[in-house]
């Protein structure tokens, strides 16, 4: 018997993305339900070759029985129907950001923090696009080294904006007065050290995301997290300029090790030969690649790092679905 899945948000640039990788992954379903507003209920997704009509998300489809209910569809559709599906005892992985810090909540990596996920039942958080990569990368180094101080500048495509973001970027690269309404300035040509909302203390929410999940999924708040998030005109992949100084002095040719055998990591690393890992190049692909790696020419307890990976992909539909393969291999 397979099993029943839902997702909701199953129009967008990562619910559509969710679609594909369970298929990819081949997840065992035996039905698959697809969620979205009125504005898209009745349209069609193709899943293994066949189109699978949108239904409409109502609080009463969310009390049917799901062995798991993807959500990609936005912060207040989640902090709505996310309880009432959980209440349902069906088990939610979502992607919004609305449920991550909420105590009792699972955030997770499964590379990372699999643990977390043992015998639990309920909603499950998927963390933050730049953050999944960052962890991806510094956790098997904070392991060995225990991390100070992370000092990061991202580099995000407009995919982790939506669809209307990747419409908004192609539209301006055809012509570049078509008006900006996504972001606050014209994206095309441009960087926007902008992402979300801002707060008192001048950082924005992005940024803060970034502090706060990484010291829930390391499960340590003395990490001093540093972050400025940046859009820039790609359409698919984050990239991240990552400066950590660890507690122990790391050995280079030892970092090289631990990343060449981390999970859900690959090394691209030769200055020589110009190779480094750029998002046109990881783009559809599920791994964090990480380049660059150097170490600080004053702090022998420092390094700094390039990482890059599919933010729909490890940062929102593969992680998501690896929940469930997790969560599934626990039973
Ligand atoms: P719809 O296309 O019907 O509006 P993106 O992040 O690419 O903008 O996609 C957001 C996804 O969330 C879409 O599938 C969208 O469906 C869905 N969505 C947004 N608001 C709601 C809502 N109130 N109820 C159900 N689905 C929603």
């Amino acid at each position: 018997m397979g099993l029943t899945v839902g997702v909701v948000g199953a129009t967008g640039a990562v619910g559509r993305k969710m679609v594909e990788t369970l298929e990819e992954r081949n997840i065992a379903i035996n039905k698959l339900r697809l969620f979205a507003s009125e504005k898209s209920a009745g349209t069609t997704v193709e899943y293994k070759g066949t189109e699978i009509t949108v239904e409409l998300l109502t609080e009463e489809v969310m009390k049917d029985q799901f062995d798991y209910l993807l959500f990609s569809a936005g912060g207040s559709v989640s902090e709505k129907y996310a309880p009432i599906a959980a209440d349902a005892e069906n088990t939610v992985i979502d992607n919004s950001s609305h449920w991550r810090m909420t105590e009792g909540i699972p955030l997770v990596v499964p590379e990372v923090n699999p643990h977390v996920l043992k015998g639990y039942k309920g909603i499950v958080a998927n963390p933050n696009c730049s953050t999944v990569q960052m962890i991806v990368a510094l956790a098997p180094l904070h392991r060995k080294y225990g991390i100070k101080r992370i000092v990061v500048s991202t580099y995000q495509a407009v995919s982790g904006s939506g669809q209307k973001a990747i419409d908004e970027l192609e539209n301006q690269m055809k012509d570049c007065n078509y008006p900006n309404k996504v972001y606050t300035r014209k994206i095309v040509g441009n960087c926007i050290p902008h992402i979300d909302v801002f707060y008192d203390n001048g950082f924005t929410k992005e940024e803060l995301k970034m502090v706060y999940e990484t010291h829930k999924i390391l499960e340590d708040n003395s990490i001093e997290v540093n972050p400025t998030a940046v859009r820039i005109p790609v359409v698919y992949g984050h990239s991240e300029s990552i400066y950590v100084e660890f507690k122990e002095e790391p050995n280079l040719e030892e970092v090289y090790r631990i990343l060449n055998s981390a999970a859900g990591v690959k090394v691209i690393d030769n200055p020589a030969e110009n190779q480094y890992p750029t998002p046109l190049e990881v783009a559809h692909t599920d791994d964090t690649y990480v380049g660059r790696i150097r170490k600080d020419l004053y702090n022998p307890k420092a390094i700094s790092l390039w990482v890059v990976a599919d933010n729909l992909r490890k940062g929102a539909a593969t992680n998501a679905v690896q929940i469930l393969e997790t969560m599934e291999s626990q039973k």
